[in-house]
């Protein structure tokens, strides 16, 4: 029989390559293939399923609206939907947070609001230079590949990517030359040949680049040195926000408060586009339409995002389940990689996984994985850390189980302890 996904789909297709199954229902942590094979899930759809599968509590009211003849695509008109978003998002997320800023909807993806972030930026000041960090990951258009690190990725640009650096990210140097000393320097002397920027990008935790987890003492020392300079400071919380690392935003825990911020994946709770990019009052320069787009404002996401912001942020209740699930996910792991000489944990919260020196290893981990029932990817310029991204309302049975798959393949491929 032709298998239509191999002759018809393009070449450019990735995970349906490395999970070579067809994924028919879902239910919170676990997937289900049409031959009836059950899979624990750690990969929660690249992070945009914190919420596990067909949350019944974004489920429902989901089904409500569609079925209420409500109005579904609107660009960014107002609807009841966008403004009960807006009111949960104000009231949940950024008023206890005393966060000022406001929203703009760039379009539905995390390159879309990279690239709004990035211009808005240069809008801003009058500047073009926009640096990134080594191993970063903002997404697959000409701006954000700009300053994402995988040579592979660059390459697929086929343009010149221009007017951007790539500096050092937290422990890329192991230790040497100082976190900040290159920075500072260039940015104070006249005669660096540094242009100044107009915004450093950072994740907290590098999602796609190898699982580094910025030190809150690091992103401090950035975001003094870009006040002092008037750069902006754009975190990506893509895939570290939502409660990925354990509070809504990743930088939350440094004390921190960018000048812009990039989030999206698991804005909407159950896996539908959506995206925001967040900034201070005073940058809101936009001339209306001038960053636009037909998807900006889905409602059915707006829907699932409000009820999932309303259950789950609202007190600090899951938060706290979050640093207990964290706590087992990060020993569970830890358990792991003491069986090979080397591999340590690397990540935060509930974006962890593990450093192998050898860097075939974890891809042969993820795939004995695939074969016992679980879903786990690979991060890194060469796919040398194992990475969990389990749901955050991973009940603790099925952590366990997936755990246990997970130490099973990797004793299968490095052997057992000596
Ligand atoms: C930190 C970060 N930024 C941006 C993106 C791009 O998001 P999208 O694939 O939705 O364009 C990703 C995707 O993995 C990401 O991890």
């Amino acid at each position: 029989m032709t298998d239509i996904f191999e002759t018809l789909e393009s070449e450019v297709r990735s995970y349906c390559r490395t999970w070579d199954t067809v994924f028919d229902h879902a239910e919170g942590s676990l997937l289900y293939g049409e031959d009836g094979k059950e899979y624990v899930d750690f990969f929660s759809g690249a992070g945009a399923l914190n919420y596990g599968h067909n949350n019944p509590l974004l489920l429902q009211p989901l089904i409500e609206y569609l079925q209420s003849g409500a109005v579904v695509h609107s660009l960014d008109m107002k609807t009841p939907a966008k403004r009960r978003f807006l009111e949960a998002f104000n009231e949940v997320v950024l008023t206890p947070r005393s966060l000022d800023y406001k929203v703009m909807f760039p379009g539905p993806t995390g390159t879309n609001t990279v690239e709004s972030a990035l211009k808005l930026a240069r809008k801003v000041t009058g500047r073009h230079h926009i640096l990134g960090f080594t191993n970063a990951f903002h997404g697959m258009t000409l701006g954000s590949l700009s300053v994402t690190g995988n040579s592979m990725k660059r390459r697929g640009a086929g343009i010149p990517l221009t007017n951007t650096s790539s500096i050092p990210y937290d422990g890329y140097l192991e230790g040497s030359g100082g976190d900040f000393q290159w920075l500072s320097r260039t940015l104070e002397d006249s005669g660096s040949g540094v242009d100044l920027p107009a915004a450093v990008i950072v994740e907290t935790v590098q999602g796609e680049g190898g699982l580094r987890a910025a030190r809150a003492a690091w992103l401090r020392g950035l975001a003094e040195i870009c006040s002092l300079h008037g750069v902006l400071l754009i975190v990506d919380d893509v895939q570290a926000g939502c409660g990925r690392t354990g509070t809504f935003f990743s930088f939350e825990e440094a004390g921190i408060v960018p000048d812009i911020v990039c989030l999206s994946k698991s804005i909407s709770g159950f896996g539908l586009p959506m995206a925001l990019t967040l900034f201070k009052p005073e940058l809101d320069i936009w001339k209306p339409g001038e960053h636009n787009g037909t998807f900006r404002g889905h409602n059915p996401a707006f829907v699932t995002g409000a009820a999932a912001l309303r259950h789950f942020w609202a007190d600090s209740d899951f938060q706290l389940q979050i640093g207990e699930r964290s706590v087992q996910l990060h020993g569970g792991l830890e358990e792991i990689a003491l069986r090979t000489e080397g591999a340590h944990v690397r990540g935060r919260g509930m974006i962890a996984g593990i450093y192998y020196p050898d860097p075939e290893t974890a891809g042969k981990i993820a795939s004995e994985s695939f074969a016992r029932g679980l879903l786990v990817e690979t991060s890194g310029p060469k796919g040398e850390v194992l990475k969990a991204l389990p749901a955050l309302t991973i009940d603790p049975d099925a952590l366990r189980r997936g755990l246990a798959i997970l130490a099973d393949a990797a004793e299968a491929v490095t052997g057992s302890i000596a």
